[in-house]
């Protein structure tokens, strides 16, 4: 049995969706254990580009369990179309698995999202994607969520529903608005959909732990990324669930010494989509050709995705605070036709700001608050860019062999700086746009 957790080591949009898909040849199982349908994560397989939000990419391979687990947040009509799209798609969705302990997203907490987004003021606003994350999870953290497996018991779900609608008005009141909730409807319309859903629901943890006891290979696919974690992220600009692998355990059930790899997703530059700090942000021309070349538009909300020079400071500290045991090196196709590339080693602040915080004035880990980031000067190393592979090229990319010497070079920059080893290299969307440098894929 290997049990891998797949994550992001960035600000989420690594490419987990390809790499994911990549790994789940060999699992028995695929698990997403947080966050909800703020992700999205693109899958690109003969030439079809699969967008997946809630339902693990592994269900793409056809013969995998899918589970959705614990600590996600579910919302039921999304997922419903979901499961529609890939079925029409022709991909068998028998595999798929909800658990009984996840939260529901409801109509309401999407309003909400909403409400809460546009009373921060502006420089507080956090870019969220609106899909009700931050408020199902409040509602989880107060004890008041509704979890998939209430569906069961209409009398608990409609006092439930009532609740939360209640709540949902007082909470709308207290930020001015009057929330025009239509109680009977969303119940009726939960039923529905609750109905459809409900062959799939099942106390994941037993499940999943019983295929630790047979041995079976399972693939835990995290979804955001370890800067937009809401304990180790660029706090209040994160997300509202863990997305650091220590989660992974908890939002799953498999216990953390069943856990044997920890594989951590780097894309070859850094982005960003939403508000907050981002210290390596091209602002300029080339900031433009990378998400250009890159074609860094958020998978689910189609926002642009801010660019930048890839951060080493938030690499090294990603695998240390994940105990990241091996990485996978995504899009390093989008940087070729560059003469230099800059790669950032580390951070300055200030004297005063350093002595004020108990540090150096060189950071080599990612501070903790943002007002020191803010402050932070990121220190570049320049090194060779890749200009002789043009876009033909990379489709004639078999082994290592044929990669270009200085990508060579910035991957060996990677792995020394952040003390980890890069395992996959991933050079195009498609699945054979990749390599294999364990040898165990
Ligand atoms: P995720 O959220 O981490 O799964 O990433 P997304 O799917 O949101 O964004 C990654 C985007 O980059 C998708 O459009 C992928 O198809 C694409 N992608 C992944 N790996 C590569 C790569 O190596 N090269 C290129 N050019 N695109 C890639
Ligand atoms: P994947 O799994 C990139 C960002 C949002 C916003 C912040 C909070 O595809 O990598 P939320 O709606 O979660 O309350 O928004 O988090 N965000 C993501 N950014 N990739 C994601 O997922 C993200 N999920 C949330 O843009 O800044
Ligand atoms: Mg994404």
């Amino acid at each position: 049995m290997v049990c891998t957790i797949l994550m992001g080591t960035q600000w989420g949009d690594e490419g987990k969706g390809k790499i994911t898909d990549i790994l789940a040849e060999k699992a028995d199982a695929v698990v997403r254990y947080q966050g909800g349908n703020n992700a999205g994560h693109t899958i690109v397989v003969g030439g079809r580009t699969f967008k997946l939000h809630l339902v693990p990419s592994g269900v793409i391979r056809g013969n995998k369990m899918a589970v959705i687990g614990d600590g996600t947040v579910i919302d039921p009509w999304v997922l419903k179309n979901e499961l529609d799209y890939l079925e029409d798609a022709g991909i068998n969705t028998a595999g798929v698995v909800i658990s009984d302990r996840a939260h529901l997203i409801m109509p309401y907490h999407k309003q909400l999202d909403g409400l809460q987004e546009a009373a921060r003021k502006d420089g507080g606003k956090v870019g969220t994607t609106g899909r009700g994350i931050g408020p199902c999870y409040q509602d989880k953290a107060a004890r008041v969520g509704i979890r998939v497996g209430d569906l069961r018991y209409p009398t608990l779900l409609k006092e439930k529903v009532e609740n939360g609608v209640r709540n949902a008005i007082l909470a709308g009141n207290a930020m001015g608005v009057d929330l025009e909730i239509d109680e009977v409807s969303v119940l009726r319309s939960l039923t529905e959909v609750g109905m459809t859903l409900l062959p799939h629901v099942r106390d994941a943890p037993l499940l999943l732990n019983g295929l630790v006891e047979s041995g079976k290979n399972i693939l835990l696919e995290g979804a955001q990324g370890t800067f937009l974690d809401i304990d180790r992220g660029t706090y209040p600009f994160v997300t509202s669930s863990s997305c650091t692998a220590g989660y992974a355990s908890a939002g799953s059930g498999i216990g953390p010494f069943d856990i044997d790899r920890i594989m951590g997703v780097v894309k070859a530059y850094t982005t960003r989509v939403g508000e907050g700090p981002f210290p390596t942000e091209l602002k300029d021309e080339v900031g433009k050709l990378i998400q250009e070349r890159g074609g860094e538009y958020g998978t689910t909300t189609n926002r642009p995705r801010r660019c930048g020079w890839l951060d080493l400071v938030m690499v090294r500290s990603s695998v240390r605070w994940n105990s990241i045991t091996d990485l996978a090196l995504t899009k390093v196709d989008v940087l070729s036709g560059f003469n230099d590339l800059k790669i950032c080693t580390g951070y300055r602040i200030p004297l005063e700001d350093a002595e004020n915080h108990g540090l150096g004035t060189e950071l080599r880990y990612f501070p903790s608050h943002i007002k020191l980031l803010e402050k932070a000067t990121p220190v570049y190393k320049k090194v060779k860019g890749w200009t002789e592979m043009t876009g033909d090229d990379w489709k004639l990319v078999k082994g290592q062999e044929d990669l270009p010497g200085a990508l060579l070079d910035y991957m060996s920059m990677i792995e020394r700086e952040v003390n980890s080893s890069i395992s996959i290299v991933s050079f195009g969307r498609e699945r054979e746009h990749t390599i294999d440098l364990s040898g165990d894929l």
